[in-house]
């Protein structure tokens, strides 16, 4: 269990095991692009204000998941207690 605070939407979340951070994001009513859903595609593709993702895409290269300031929300959880995402 992690915790995403979306920055523009002013919305903090509580991830949960077994639930994707863009599954929460949906159930909180929150509009965000998705397509493959597995980590390949790069459609959910966001932006990191805080914190450390834990990368399990296949999408961002070494530099990218290394930069911690860009995760794929569909697949991809939290190594750190809290994310800071730009949505
Ligand atoms: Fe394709 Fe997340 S929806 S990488």
């Amino acid at each position: 269990t992690f915790t995403v605070e979306l920055a523009r939407s002013a919305l903090t979340l509580t991830i949960p095991a077994g639930k994707s951070i863009l599954e929460v994001m949906r159930e909180a009513g929150v509009d965000a692009p998705s397509s493959c859903e597995q980590g390949a595609c790069g459609t959910c593709l966001t932006t990191v204000i805080e914190g450390v993702p834990d990368h399990q895409d296949v999408y961002l290269n070494e530099t990218e998941r290394r930069s911690n300031t860009c995760m794929m929300t569909c697949v991809s959880r939290a190594k750190s207690e809290r994310l800071v995402l730009d949505i």
